[in-house]
């Protein structure tokens, strides 16, 4: 059944949310999990639909996979295949980290080449050429890639391209290269906090990496990894979208069991911004309102991260003068703008950058949702928006928020989930 979500304005956010596990930690270390025949238990995963289907898609390889408890996710990869067909991947692109504990494991791969999707075109060249550059032999035909990684061995391998490293083609070249003899260094590595815990965990699982959470990664290829019991790390973008509903409303958010380490550039954008911030070990607290007008800029970590450049945006609606968001990642991820327009925003694109006029007075409309982040930020928007303003494609947001609208509400948001055929008179179902 559709659902959308229905905002009304005008609410000060006040109160504490906990963090929950990072989706984008959370998807490679399941892939990670096929890397042996022995259990591997994650906690402290959240959710989302996209960690379900990939869990869905570790069951299809072979893998015995279950969810005893709240946050807690088994896999036991002692049969798997090679294969993964396109009805798989076509839905989720971070299957593609799949390919890496494959090759790790099996020596081969077959998997179709998941599309773009609505924030651009999102290739996995730099995948391949990594792959390559080990020595694997790489060919794509009919949409699908084979991999033959029988005589592979480590190598220098360089993850970086156009906009930066590569994150999930870092992971799948230190997934496969933990099962590959000898040494593979990765230069222009990515350093997400992602890519580090899941180089944590395989070194529980008995690989030799160095080097994580900075440019150069060294893994040495050992014969075979173990299971292991692993917590993931908190979700650092769900964290700062908490933070930025409360500056949004100017009200007092504080989100608990997060690392502020994890978000230094946007933390220090906020205070930019005007926005009171106080960190404790595990702890952000953001209070007040944005005042000031500021340029962000988006980079891979720790740059401003381009998952919450959209949030961001809807904060910078409430600023007079001029703010502006270049896009260094995703020069095209700009599908909120338009839908931020409709609700009254003003928003100038000019290429990569997009230029916000603050300080207009916002009202509810129907706006659709075209991906996940962008989600967030129109109900960001809605908060302080005049009238009710109603999500639609809702399950986007549920693709990586773990009952956002009723955390929300937990913090004095007026935010209803309903189904879509709740939408007022002429607002179209879709
Ligand atoms: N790129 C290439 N060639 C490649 C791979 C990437 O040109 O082979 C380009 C991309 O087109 C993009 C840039 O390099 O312009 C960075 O892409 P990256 O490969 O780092 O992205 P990703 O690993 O596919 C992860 C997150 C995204 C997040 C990006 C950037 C997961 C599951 N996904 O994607 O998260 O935006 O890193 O930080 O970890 C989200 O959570 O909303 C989301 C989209």
């Amino acid at each position: 059944m559709l659902q959308v979500a229905r905002i009304r304005g005008g609410h000060v956010l006040k109160g504490t949310v906990r963090a929950a596990g990072s989706k984008n930690a959370s998807l490679p270390l399941l892939a990670a999990s096929l890397l042996t025949g022995e259990t591997v238990t994650l906690r402290n995963v959240p959710d989302l639909s996209d960690v379900r289907y990939m869990a869905e898609i570790l069951g299809h390889q072979g893998a015995i996979v279950a969810n005893p408890e709240p946050g807690v996710w088994t896999v036991r990869a002692e049969q798997i295949s090679h294969r993964t067909p396109y009805d798989l991947v076509r839905k989720m692109r971070a299957s593609v980290c799949l390919l890496g504990s494959l090759i790790g494991r099996l020596r081969q791969a077959e998997m179709a080449i998941p599309g773009g999707c609505v924030i651009g075109p999102r290739p996995i060249d730099l995948h391949l050429k990594g792959l390559e550059a080990l020595g694997c032999v790489v060919t794509v035909e009919a949409g699908v890639v084979q991999v033959d990684a029988s005589r592979a061995r480590g190598d220098m391998v360089f993850m970086g391209g156009p906009m930066g490293s590569t994150v999930l083609g870092t992971a799948n070249i230190v997934m496969a290269a933990t099962l590959t003899p000898g040494v593979t260094r990765i230069e222009c590595a990515a350093r997400e906090p992602e890519v580090v815990d899941l180089c944590t965990m395989l070194i529980q699982m008995g690989a030799k990496i160095r080097g994580h959470g900075t440019g150069i990664i060294e893994v040495e290829g050992v014969a075979s990894l173990h299971g292991c019991d692993h917590t993931v790390i908190a979700d650092r973008i769900e964290a700062g979208t908490y933070l930025v509903a409360g500056a949004i409303t100017g009200g007092d958010v504080t989100v608990t069991h997060c690392d502020p380490s994890h978000l230094t550039t946007f933390l220090d954008k906020l205070r930019e911004a005007g926005v009171q911030v106080e960190t404790g070990p595990d702890f952000i607290r953001a209070h007040g309102k944005p005042t000031q007008a500021v340029e962000i800029i988006t980079e891979p970590y720790p740059g401003f991260p381009t998952d919450l450049q959209a949030q961001f945006m809807a904060l910078q609606l409430l600023v007079d003068g001029r703010s502006t968001v270049t896009e260094k990642i995703y020069p095209a991820r700009f599908m909120h703008a338009a839908e931020l327009q409709r609700m009254g925003a003003e928003i100038a694109i000019d290429g990569a950058t997009a230029a916000i006029y603050g300080d207009r007075p916002l009202s509810g409309a129907p706006v659709m949702a075209s991906d996940l982040r962008a989600s967030a930020a129109l109900i960001l928007a809605a908060l302080i928006a005049k009238g009710e303003t109603w999500v639609q494609r809702l399950y986007h947001l549920d693709r990586g928020y773990e009952r956002f609208e009723e955390r929300l509400r937990s913090l004095g948001a007026d935010v209803e989930r309903l189904p879509a055929s709740d939408l007022p008179k002429g607002f179209a179902e879709d």
